[in-house]
This record gives C-alpha cells, sequence and structure tokens, in this order.
C-alpha cells in the first residue's frame, strides 16, 4: 500500500508573510491519510521549519548542489536542507533541465547528492510536446529514469520519489489526460520492476502539470497515479487543501 503524497512547489513566488501564512493554514487543514509537503524558496525553509515543526506537513526544496561543499557560489548543499529540516529535495524539474541546462548526468548526481544527505529525492521526469508528439514519450522518460538507475541502482528507489511531469502541461492549464498519465505512470513502474518488482511495487509516482481541484479526482483514481506535485495550485491553501483532501480518500 502506497500512501499518497501531495507535495506543493512554490516555484518563485510569493513573499515572506505569504509563506508563513500560507503553510500554517494548510497545516492547520491537513487531513489524515495523505502526506504532504511544500516546497517553498529557499530563504524561506527556516521560517517554515518552525512554522511545520509538528505539524503532519514535511518540508522539501526546490533544488540542490551537485557538490557538497566548497567554492560553488550560489549553490545551496543537501546537508544545508537537511539541516533547516528537508525531508524532501525536488530534482531535475522541467524547469531546471530547459532553463538552467541539468543533463540527465547532472540530475542523477544531484539524486544521489540528495541521499547522502539525508534527504528523500523527487525525481522529475517529463517529456516536451514535441516528443509527444513525435512519439517519443516512453523514450524520453525511460532516458530520463535509466540515467538515475544506471548510477544510483534500483535499491536507491527505496528512499525516492518520482513525478512524472509533462512539460507541456506545467503552468499552462492543459492537463494530461487520467488515460495519458496512467499510461506513463504504468511504463515507469514497469520499467523499476524490470529491475526491482519490490521497488517497483513500494515506489510512489507522482503525477505534476496544471492539477488543480477540479481535475485531482480522476488524475488520483488512476492505479499508479499516488499523488500529485502541485505548482499553481499550492499557492492557494484552500486549492492545495482540496486536492489533499481528494488524495486521502
Ligand atoms: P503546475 O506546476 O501545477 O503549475 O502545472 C507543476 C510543477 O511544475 O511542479
Amino acid at each position: 500500500m502506497r500512501t499518497p503524497l501531495v507535495a506543493g512547489n512554490w516555484k518563485m513566488h510569493g513573499r515572506l508573510d505569504m509563506a508563513r501564512e500560507l503553510a500554517a493554514r494548510i497545516a492547520a487543514g491537513a487531513p489524515h491519510g495523505v502526506e504532504l509537503a511544500l516546497c517553498p524558496p529557499y530563504p524561506y525553509l527556516g521560517v517554515l521549519q518552525q512554522t511545520l515543526t509538528g505539524t503532519p506537513v514535511a518540508l522539501g526544496a526546490q533544488n540542490l548542489a551537485e557538490q557538497a561543499e566548497g567554492a560553488f557560489t550560489g549553490e545551496v548543499a543537501g546537508e544545508m536542507l537537511a539541516e533547516f529540516g528537508c525531508r524532501y529535495v525536488l530534482v531535475g524539474h522541467s524547469e531546471r533541465r530547459s532553463l538552467y541546462g541539468e543533463t540527465d548526468a547532472v540530475v542523477a548526481t544531484k539524486f544521489q547528492r540528495a541521499q547522502a544527505a539525508g534527504l528523500v529525492p523527487v525525481l522529475c521526469l517529463g517529456e516536451s510536446q514535441a516528443e509527444r508528439e513525435a512519439g517519443q514519450t516512453d523514450s524520453v522518460v525511460g532516458r530520463q529514469l535509466d540515467a538515475v538507475l544506471e548510477t544510483a541502482g534500483v535499491a536507491a528507489f527505496h528512499q525516492a520519489v518520482i513525478a512524472y511531469e509533462p512539460v507541456w502541461a506545467i503552468g499552462t492549464g492543459l492537463t494530461a489526460s487520467p488515460e495519458q498519465a496512467q499510461a506513463v505512470h504504468a511504463f515507469i513502474r514497469q520499467r523499476l520492476a524490470r529491475q526491482d518488482a519490490g521497488v517497483a511495487a513500494a515506489t510512489r509516482v507522482l503525477y505534476g502539470g496544471s492539477v488543480k481541484a477540479d481535475n485531482a479526482a480522476s488524475l488520483l483514481a488512476e492505479p499508479d497515479i499516488d499523488g500529485g506535485l502541485i505548482g499553481g495550485a499550492s499557492l492557494d491553501a484552500d486549492s492545495f487543501l482540496a486536492i489533499c483532501q481528494v488524495a486521502s480518500l
């Protein structure tokens, strides 16, 4: 039985007051039967650690450095995130891949670096619109997953989460249909099962890409969709909690 996880990816939105209030409202309304996580911008981690300690809501970060420490101006190490109470860290979000040039190899290194710091990586995978139209969805998602499987090994997924986020659905209002999402989630699980059936059965695979309160139920009803990675709708406490409520059922 996989406990669903709903994680909010705030991206570079909001200000400190909003972060405080949003986290407090989400913590106060968190339903049972689902795990919640919030991934705010780095500077708000300290304050949110205080807000969320003792609540059912975990803290996560949106990125981490490839290296453990050193002369890397502007970077933040996984160990630092762990010090601020982070349990999760997003790795390989499509915005990191497309806007900041993170290759499969970089993502694989970050995945391992996260685990070395005691964090649970949320490995983001997904194809672009052009790739989907060219019939390359499985080959792209498979390649992104294999890069991590080859370096970290399948056993590493005992302490990891996967998020399938079709790039064309992120922030666009276009959602993959439940059938489209389920097909890719099943593909991901089969890919894991080729190496370890137990890991495949236990690993949570979240869906992300324009998830809202009104489309969450049909997506989360699919057998291989174990929760959501929520961008825009995580900036509104009522919307985010409505999605968490659906996931808890
Ligand atoms: P969205 O973002 O829900 O706004 O589409 C999802 C994400 O990028 O994680």
